[in-house]
């Protein structure tokens, strides 16, 4: 299938499944349930639950059992986004092509919508009426996986550097700490996540955890780049703002961040070969994560 109509058709199912979760928020309290369906449903790409569905459709499973998962992490990542916008973090008023939370709702609801997106990322995980096709063993491997790759050693740990950085010489080290913690860990794992579900062995595992590493990577430099050269209307963010920030461009130049990205789309395929035509959609996405215009 060709990779534009392979994530419309995902987006849609996980559209419906987030739809389906968000109508158990009966009795949350009007602003707070407003703030974060105004987030969770405001156009993202939906990029990480479906690489969730794509690693576990890969292993030849139905994605079925898997979509809450996948809705568990895009909640985590709105999550992350409602808050690197605050005022105190990334300070942005614009956000997929609408005002950020925060403008809309004020700074303590876009907080607490946030810390409510994150919490509730977990309840769903861990409440059988969403999760019970998946063995409580492997539940609790992956819940364990998430939560790391979104904790103080993944993407809080990379958040937290990128702002003590911001305005600092810095150098590629640091910058590498920072991409591979704010971005790619989330990424990593929501691949990780539906290889594991979908019954990777551990040599297969392998492949599919390099493939997170190298398009996770992609995903932030493109990120850096499309803030240098994008079009904001097309990219919804207000752009040219990471000039105080690490950022491929500012340690490696646009040339050279551009084929570091186009290496890393290479070596992502070459880590699933082992999938043969199974891989199909994941090549797909690694192309797109090295091409896309948002
Ligand atoms: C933006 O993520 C934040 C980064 C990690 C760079 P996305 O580009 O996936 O944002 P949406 O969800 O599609 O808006
Ligand atoms: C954000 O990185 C990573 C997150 C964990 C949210 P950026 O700050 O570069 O993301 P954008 O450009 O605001 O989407
Ligand atoms: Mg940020
Ligand atoms: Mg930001
Ligand atoms: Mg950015």
């Amino acid at each position: 299938m060709e990779i534009g109509s392979y994530l419309r058709e995902k987006r849609i199912l996980v559209d419906d499944a987030l739809k389906d979760i968000f109508a158990s928020f009966h009795i949350t309290p009007g602003p707070l349930r407003d703030a974060m369906e105004y987030s969770l449903f405001s156009n993202g790409k939906r990029i990480r639950p479906i690489l969730t569905i794509a690693s576990c459709e890969a292993k030849g499973k139905d994605p079925e059992g898997i979509l809450p998962i996948a809705c568990a992490i895009e909640m985590i990542h709105t999550y992350s986004l409602i808050h690197d916008d605050l005022p105190s973090i990334d300070n942005d008023d614009l956000r997929r092509g609408k005002p950020t939370c925060h403008k809309v709702f004020g700074e303590a609801i876009a907080i607490l919508a946030g810390d409510a997106l994150l919490t509730e990322a977990f309840r769903i995980m861990t409440d059988s009426s969403y999760t019970s096709r998946i063995p409580n063993s492997t539940l609790k491997k992956i819940i364990f996986e998430i939560a790391y790759a979104a904790g103080a050693e993944g993407m809080v740990g990379g958040q937290v550097m990128d702002v003590l950085y911001e305005g600092k010489e810095g150098d590629k080290s640091i910058l590498d700490y920072i991409h591979i913690h704010k971005t790619t860990a989330l990424i990593r794992a929501a691949v990780r996540v539906g290889a594991i579900v979908g019954g990777a062995k551990a040599k297969e595992l392998k492949g599919f955890t390099k493939y997170g590493e190298c398009i996770g990577l992609a995903f932030q430099i493109m990120d850096d780049i499309l803030d240098e050269e994008g079009d904001e209307d097309a990219v919804g963010k207000r752009l040219k703002k990471d000039h105080k920030k690490q950022t491929y461009i500012k340690h490696y130049g646009l040339t050279a961040s551009k084929l570091k990205l186009e290496q890393l789309v290479e070596k992502a395929e070459e880590s699933i070969g082992f999938l043969g035509n199974n891989g199909e959609a994941l090549i797909g996405l690694a192309r797109y994560l090295g091409t896309r215009k948002f």
